[in-house]
């Protein structure tokens, strides 16, 4: 896959609806890559992944843990359009975009991943349980060890406690060399 074609994809039915691809952004050679689910209403207008206020919690939390700035993690999401309604992204419509995220993996080799939420577990470890039982496991995708967290979006629904695991979730990053 050419990742310069990536901004023009037509290859599912959210391009119908999408204002943008939200192809992502962040170092050419990342120790950290995000993968998150899909755009929101102000990823689709901004460009840019984690911009909204589950991005900022998402963001902050990941400075508080592991003492990194946006800039320095590769962020990107599972499916690059944003589903109408801010629908979950449909199983088709994931495998579809699969080829761009493996395109992205291939071309900037992070050293570590790190699944946010459900969708991106699944796409990224393969996993066939839900979050509730794959978050903070250590997995591969490939030879890229990572792991799966909560969606902050879960965290800004479900309170501290959501938070909690969120920050011990991302603390496994430091086993993996983050
Ligand atoms: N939620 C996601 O999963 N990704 C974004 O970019 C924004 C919200």
């Amino acid at each position: 896959m050419d990742l310069s074609e990536l901004p023009f994809c037509q290859a599912c039915g959210l391009s119908a609806t999408r204002q943008r691809v939200v192809v992502g952004s962040g170092p050419a050679a990342p120790g950290l890559m995000v993968v998150g689910e899909a755009p929101g209403r102000t990823e689709d207008e901004g460009g840019e992944p984690f911009i909204g206020r589950s991005g900022q919690l998402l963001v902050r939390l990941i400075f508080e843990e592991l003492g990194l700035e946006r800039a320095q993690y590769f962020i990107t999401n599972a499916v690059k359009c944003r589903p109408p309604q801010n629908r979950t992204p449909r199983v088709g419509e994931v495998a579809t975009c699969h080829a761009w995220l493996e395109a992205q993996i291939a071309t900037h080799r992070p050293a570590v991943l790190l699944a946010v939420g459900n969708v991106a577990a699944k796409a990224i470890f393969g996993f066939e349980e839900g979050i509730s039982r794959t978050h903070g496991r250590p997995s591969n995708c490939g030879e890229v060890p990572g792991v799966a967290t909560y969606h902050p979006a879960a965290a800004l629904r479900g309170g501290p406690n959501v938070v909690d695991v969120m920050r011990a979730d991302l603390r496994v990053l430091h086993s993996l060399g983050v």
